[in-house]
């Protein structure tokens, strides 16, 4: 086989003294041999991407002998092999010539009846005429000289006989491109800084960049990461910042005590949490005096409040659990943010955190629950908030969503006193569906920590699964997560923009019945 040197040196030096080629079939290479477009087109490819030569392609149907058809062409059709076996005096017993001639002896006998060479005489086949031309194998041999036949019918005949198939025989013409030359330059395939610092870049060619061909196959945001994208941008657009949510495993004490949950309350059971086995606890807290002022308030109360009057303890706050929210990291945070209030000389700086991640629920799982799913927090520090900054504040998130009708509805938080659900108005379900949770943090935890008493806290929260589920038209939360997840859905849908319809969202109507 010619190389691609060989070939290259060829269809070059052949435009050079021909301007033209009009067909590839027409190169030879050295030893003579007919050259492979397969080989071809891979020389020119490369030199048209240098605009050094342009081509187009040549289709033709060709015709070749199947292993049948060239079985013909070497020694004869059935029927010339049955004529052939009958002997032109004694002729030949029947049974004798499916001996000799076995499969064959059958197709080749009807057709040397029908063309009246041999005729039956008793139990023996004698022969017609003297002597035959055996037209099916000058056929076949046309075919192997030519690729085809010149009378079509026979053509069509020998392939339903399936002596012949069809093939596309694929060859070029090849014309000279604008940057014509029979030699080629080596193009830079990089922009070095050499070149800018020497000049070079000003007359070396480059390589065209190749944009043909499939899209590389990237990475897609699952759909629930785009929502929150969404929602990320959304919460620094109104000047938040992001939580440290890397956090999974956590102590009762940030995920229950800290947020005046008291330890008897039943979301701390096993049947609500999971709780860690190994290790199973941690007494790794921020400092002591806070412990006790958590357990204070907790059993006597204290900032106004007269606490739940049990016996704290803080075994019970050093049993590690996958965090059941959020609002752990937040209760971390509002800590720190005493700290950091106090290292300032008591000067307090207003804050506002997000967070958006995963949580986890010994929940029973089915179509709109899993035991794990991610939760959108906000939470707001300032001094002197009131439930009509938190009232007002969500009008403004939930319109930035998408959403412009809520309503709120009184609800309990251990931590939060005023809690409000928030509730927006379905179209397509026609009905008030519950999209979060809300609330001013209460007094016992934020004053605990060592905030200030007129440091108001609003913080609110909702799942990032319903509406991602109602966002991309799923029913069903495995279709949107765990191994029946359709990857082409992942990989096809659209980003997301939380305040643009995106057609189907209302198809999802288990997603909201939650
Ligand atoms: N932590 C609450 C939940 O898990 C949400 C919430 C966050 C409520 C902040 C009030 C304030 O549902």
């Amino acid at each position: 086989m010619a190389s691609s040197e060989e070939i290259q040196f060829l269809i070059l030096t052949t435009l050079d003294k021909q301007g033209s080629i009009e067909n590839t079939d027409s190169l030879r290479s050295a030893v003579g041999s007919p050259i492979h477009y397969l080989s071809v087109i891979g020389v020119l490819n490369s030199l048209a991407s240098k605009d050094m030569v342009a081509y187009t392609t040549i289709e033709k149907d060709h015709y070749n002998l199947t292993e049948e058809g060239n079985e013909i062409a070497d020694s004869g059709s059935h029927e010339a092999k049955v004529f052939n076996a009958v002997h032109p005096k004694d002729g030949i017993a029947i049974a004798e010539l499916a001996k000799q001639l076995g499969a064959a002896a059958k197709i080749g006998q009807g057709k040397a009846f029908k063309n009246k060479w041999i005729k039956k005489d008793g139990d023996k086949l004698v022969r017609e005429v003297e002597s035959i031309v055996d037209q099916t194998q000058l056929d076949a041999l046309e075919v192997r000289r030519t690729g085809t036949h010149s009378n079509p019918a026979t053509l069509k005949d020998l392939q339903s006989r399936k002596h012949v198939e069809k093939v596309k025989l694929i060859s070029y013409n090849v014309t000279k491109g604008p940057k014509f030359s029979l030699t080629i330059e080596k193009q830079a395939t990089d922009l070095t800084a050499e070149m800018l610092a020497d000049g070079s870049w000003k007359t070396q060619t480059f390589k065209k960049y190749n944009f043909a061909g499939n899209p590389p196959e990237g990475g897609h945001l699952h759909p629930l990461m785009k929502v929150r994208e969404e929602f990320r941008k959304i919460f620094f657009e109104l000047g938040f910042e992001e939580m440290p949510t890397n956090k999974y495993v956590e102590s009762s004490f940030w995920n229950f005590d800290a947020l005046f949950q008291p330890q008897q309350h039943p979301a701390r059971d096993a049947h609500d949490t999971f709780f860690l086995l190994d290790p199973a606890t941690s007494s790794n807290f921020p400092d002591m005096d806070y412990v006790n002022r958590v357990k204070e308030v907790h059993s006597h109360g204290g900032y106004g409040s007269i606490g739940y009057g049990y016996d704290w303890k803080i075994e019970e706050a050093e049993k590690l659990l996958l965090r059941t929210h959020t609002t752990s990291v937040s209760s971390n945070m509002l800590y720190r943010l005493a700290q950091e209030t106090k290292a300032n000389g008591g000067v307090f700086k207003p804050a506002k955190f997000f967070s958006i991640d995963r949580v986890y629920r010994n929940e029973t799982v089915d179509a709109t629950h899993l035991a794990e799913f991610h939760q959108v927090e906000g939470v707001i520090a300032d001094k002197n908030l009131t439930l009509g900054d938190l009232i007002g504040f969500m009008k403004v998130f939930f319109e930035k969503m998408g959403v412009p009708n809520i309503k709120f509805k009184p609800a309990f938080n251990p931590y939060t006193e005023p809690s409000m659900e928030i509730f927006s108005w379905h179209p397509g379900l026609e009905k008030w569906v519950e999209l979060g949770n809300s609330g001013m943090f209460r007094p016992e935890m934020l004053e605990a920590m060592g905030l200030d008493p007129d440091v108001r806290v609003i913080a609110w929260g909702l799942g990032l699964e319903r509406p991602t589920m109602i966002k991309y038209g799923l029913d069903n939360i495995r279709e949107l997560l765990g191994h029946k997840v359709d990857l082409d859905m992942i990989q096809s849908n659209p980003a997301c923009r939380l305040d643009k319809k995106m057609g189907k969202e209302l198809v999802g109507k288990d997603a909201v019945d939650a």
